[in-house]
């Protein structure tokens, strides 16, 4: 396919998104994550004993940002949105106008420079992600939202007198292209180990799976093996196919193959127990041979930054939050674009996915803070910093 961007690989402008992703070539990017500060009404000052001192960036929004050449532009492009603003202004008032009026002007270049096949995430706090549901609706279409995530981030202060606020919600649109999907793996927490991994042996710890389920079922899933027969009870063998692929990766015919033979196969690489007392013998799956769990909407145990990460940037988000995001939705060689990028995590962690990423911040302390980041931690030069925006080579 034809590389479209007009950006070199590795670039982070410092500058307002809007000028610069203006100059980014249309549908040339794979995967936006975008972290806008949230409408707060607080000014975010990073603490003076960080990396990041001197670094502040507002979160308060006013009629003022409801500027009339933006509200033209939304009006043109996308009168869906507008009425969504209208309607915030109405139910919530002229901050929140102001603000998605901010927002909504660069989501139209956003959807501008995404491909059809690309992945978006808005990260956003709860005060927004109901109006900024239906900003995304409105520009890229109900019918591709893919999910709202729920992110426990790390709790702030309680308020009184309400529950404590301990979410983001971070809205995946994609599409209308069929949009990259990768499986990807979420750790399993301690105390999964200690409810389902209970026994252990030399090898490790391990769980213990049935290795027979309920029914009948045609072909040989119900024959005898080894003594037992399920078939007799009106149930069937149940052999756990990914792990033995996983037990044997170098054997590509292992679907071909009887479940007699597969239970063979399993038996000889130890994996099945069998009990001192009863017949039924069961799977044995070991610690290190877990994936881990698929992730789901609600994410509760990626909140905290690590030590190593910690930058001292206002609202920095965990990079294993964004490698999980840019694993699951792009493939090495894509193009990752940031335009709120902060501290750059999503930059850094796409880098060393191996992906070619953008990032965009208004702080001039983003370039500091950024090569500190990468040069530092990473042993990475290959990067460039840029104040100018890129010129357009898709159009005339
Ligand atoms: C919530 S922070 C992003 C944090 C980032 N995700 C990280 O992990 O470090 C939002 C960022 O948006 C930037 N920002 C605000 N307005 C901007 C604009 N118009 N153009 C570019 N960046 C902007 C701020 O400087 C701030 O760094």
């Amino acid at each position: 396919m034809v590389d479209r961007l007009n950006v070199p690989d590795d670039t982070l402008f410092i500058g307002d998104n809007l000028e610069i992703l203006r100059g980014v070539n249309s549908e040339s990017v794979d995967l936006i994550y975008l972290d806008p500060p949230n409408n707060s009404g607080r000014i975010y000052r990073a603490g003076e004993s960080t990396q990041a001192r001197g670094v502040e960036f507002s979160g308060e929004w006013t009629q003022d940002d409801m500027r009339a050449e933006w509200l033209d532009e939304i009006e043109k492009r996308r009168p869906a949105m507008r009425h969504v603003i209208d309607t915030s202004q109405v139910a919530h008032g002229k901050s929140m106008a102001g603000y998605l009026t901010f927002l909504g002007v660069r989501l139209i270049e956003l959807r501008r420079v995404l491909k059809p096949s690309g992945s978006i995430y808005l990260h956003s706090d709860p005060h927004a992600s109901h109006y900024l549901k239906a900003i995304m609706d409105s520009l890229f279409g109900a019918r591709n939202f893919r999910n709202e995530i729920v992110w426990r981030r790390p709790p702030s202060p309680w308020g009184t007198r309400r529950w404590g606020a301990v979410h983001d919600s971070i809205l995946f649109y994609a599409g209308p292209g069929r949009h990259r999907w990768n499986r990807v793996f979420i750790e399993h927490p301690p105390e999964y180990w200690e409810k389902y991994y209970r026994y252990a042996d030399e090898r490790g710890r391990y769980q213990l799976i049935s290795l027979i389920g309920r029914g009948t079922q045609g072909g040989d899933a119900g024959v005898e093996w080894r003594g037992v027969n399920p078939g007799s009870e009106g149930r069937h063998w149940l052999v756990p196919i990914r792990l033995l692929r996983r037990i044997y990766p170098e054997m590509d015919d292992l679907e071909q193959l009887t479940t007699p033979q597969k239970l063979d196969l399993l038996d000889g690489a130890g994996h099945v127990h069998w009990p001192t007392s009863g017949r039924v013998p069961r799977c044995k799956v070991y610690a290190d041979m877990t994936e881990g769990a698929p992730p789901q909407d609600v994410i509760v145990n990626l909140g905290d930054l690590r030590r190593v990460e910690r930058t001292g940037w206002p609202l920095q988000k965990p990079e294993a939050l964004l490698d999980l995001i840019i694993r699951a939705s792009s493939n090495p060689g894509d193009a990752v674009l940031d335009p709120f990028c902060g501290a750059g995590t999503a930059c850094v962690v796409a880098g060393r996915l191996g992906r070619r990423w953008i990032g965009i911040d208004s702080s001039e302390g983003a370039g500091e803070v950024f090569e500190r980041r990468l040069s530092h931690r990473q042993g990475r030069t290959g990067y460039r910093i840029a104040r100018v925006p890129p010129e357009r080579t898709d159009v005339s």
